[in-house]
């Protein structure tokens, strides 16, 4: 591997203030990797375990078996068409979600996930439907029983405060949270619901289309592109954003307030938009200058940015994290080092073009985004990938070793396992089959599902068929025991 440059230590990236790491139990679950199933196909609206509904009626959850209640079974859905009207002051929103969905069984009733908001009325292919609440199940029974196979739009009509999730599964605050001059909503892993009715599980995919009416002055900020220039009547003005690819719903984001932005092209020619809270204006030129420089390297790298543009926004509300919002990455409340930057557009494609199938698979998105970091740092010059690696190899007593992050937990989902030893993983990969075919396979994998969902299992599988080799040993060890691996050759 290549030689030390610097001893700069690898960095802590400020994401990881999202919540106090608590491993006080050491944990001996070990998943052996042969005997998994691979998951259901996501347009069956199953990924296997949870309990079916029953007969016609739709399953309350999408059958993730750690999080039973996200998501919803019976349909797929195609499309979000999402009418939005916010005003910061009241912190009032009010919204008309169309949903066009695929019904993959016979449906008498199916649910879609709603946290708080009031719903005014459902109709379904234009019929007014009935439905009911409970919890954060919205269920609605249309006049006329839905035929397997066939389209239909649900419309739901809601106004009301959102309330961010707080501190379901040791999670910290995420959803929609207001800001004194507008929203700022980061919703992994299921705070869509505290903004529209949806089918809130990154195993169903969908293209989204956004209608955000704020008071003049206000932007809003949405994934994807503007379509055409915003249009302001009566002190009010109407943003309108399309995601044209399929896009998890922990991914959609309005985001709005008072923002300094700049636009344009990276050198590859892929459009940019950077967006910074004014009390960042000194940040929007780098921002909007790295975005596209990031952006063009990870395209060598990884294989053809995936989306029709990249971006960034910072705010001021003072989360201390980012995440990677679908197109744009957003920063709550710091101007981000070019490492973290890379971390954000690194998940562009692994986490949002390739998605996971159920959330025990987050390393595929956490370990990749993190060796993407060391692997940044090693083309500005500064420690090598092999240097961090080994760096971290060291630290015999580090927690992460208890934690296997090929089976991230409920409890701790976003443990610095799932993150370092993720990305440890991924290295260890590298050096057992060799940097030409390590970074092949990288790009195989984000070809081979692109805009689509994967598991661990299918990772596996090609890197075995890639290398030729027998690697069950490698993962096993690095995803899946309790403990530190044995030392890599
Ligand atoms: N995926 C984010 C990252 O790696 C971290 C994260 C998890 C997050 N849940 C969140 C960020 C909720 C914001 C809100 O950078
Ligand atoms: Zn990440």
């Amino acid at each position: 591997m290549a030689a030390l440059h610097s001893a700069t230590p690898p960095r802590r990236p400020m994401r990881r203030l999202l919540r106090p790491l608590s491993l006080g139990v050491a944990l001996s679950l070990a998943l052996p990797l042969a005997g998994v199933s691979a998951a259901c196909s996501a347009s069956e609206g199953a990924v296997g375990g949870a309990a079916p509904g029953s007969g016609t009626q739709g399953a309350s959850g999408i059958g993730d078996p750690d999080f039973p209640e996200d998501g919803n079974g019976g349909y797929d859905v195609e499309h979000y068409g999402l009418k939005l009207s916010y005003d910061p002051g009241s912190r009032r929103l009010s919204g008309s979600a169309t949903v066009r969905a695929r019904a993959v069984q016979d449906l008498t009733a199916f649910d879609l996930d709603l946290h708080g908001l009031t719903v005014s009325q459902v109709t379904v292919d234009g019929a007014a439907a009935r439905f009911g609440r409970r919890d954060d199940e919205l269920t609605i029974s249309p006049v006329a029983r839905i035929a397997k196979n066939a389209r239909f739009d649900v419309t739901v009509d809601y106004a009301g405060v959102p309330d961010p999730i707080r501190n379901y599964a040791n999670l910290g605050t995420y959803g929609f949270i207001a800001t004194p001059d507008g929203s700022f909503v980061t919703c992994e892993p299921n705070g869509a619901k505290t903004w529209f009715p949806s089918n809130d599980h990154p195993s169903d995919k969908a293209t989204y289309a956004f209608e955000i009416t704020v008071p003049a002055g206000v932007t809003a900020i949405a994934n994807g592109e503007l379509a055409g220039t915003p249009v302001t009547s009566d002190g009010r003005t109407t943003f309108v954003w399309r995601e044209r690819h399929p896009m998890a719903s922990y991914l959609a984001t309005m985001t709005t307030g008072r923002f300094e932005t700049r636009t344009g092209e990276s050198a590859a020619g892929t459009p940019i938009y950077a967006a910074v809270d004014p009390a960042f204006h000194g940040s929007l030129d780098t921002l909007y200058t790295k975005t596209g420089q990031i952006t063009d390297y990870w395209s060598t790298v990884f294989g053809p940015y995936p989306f029709s543009s990249t971006g960034a926004v910072v705010d001021d509300y003072a989360a201390g994290y980012a995440l990677e919002n679908q197109t744009k990455p957003i920063y709550g409340g710091f101007a981000p080092d070019s490492g973290v930057m890379a971390h954000e557009l690194a998940h562009q494609w692994f986490g949002d073009s390739v998605s996971i199938t159920r959330w025990k698979d987050l390393w595929l998105n956490e370990g990749f985004a993190t060796y993407a970091e060391w692997l940044w740092s090693e083309h500005e010059g500064g420690s090598t990938a092999d240097t961090v690696f080994r760096n971290y190899y060291a630290k015999t007593a580090d927690s992460m070793w208890s934690y296997p992050p090929g089976r991230a937990q409920r409890a701790d989902l976003f443990n610095g396992s799932v993150y370092t030893r993720g990305a440890m993983t991924l290295h260890a990969l590298r050096r057992e089959i060799g940097d030409a075919t390590f970074f092949a396979l990288i790009k195989k994998w984000t070809a081979s599902h692109q805009y689509g969902n994967a598991t661990t299992e299918q990772f596996v599988g090609l890197a075995e068929q890639m290398s030729g080799k027998d690697l069950s040993g490698l993962f096993d060890a690095w995803l899946f025991q309790p403990r530190r691996p044995a030392a890599v050759a």
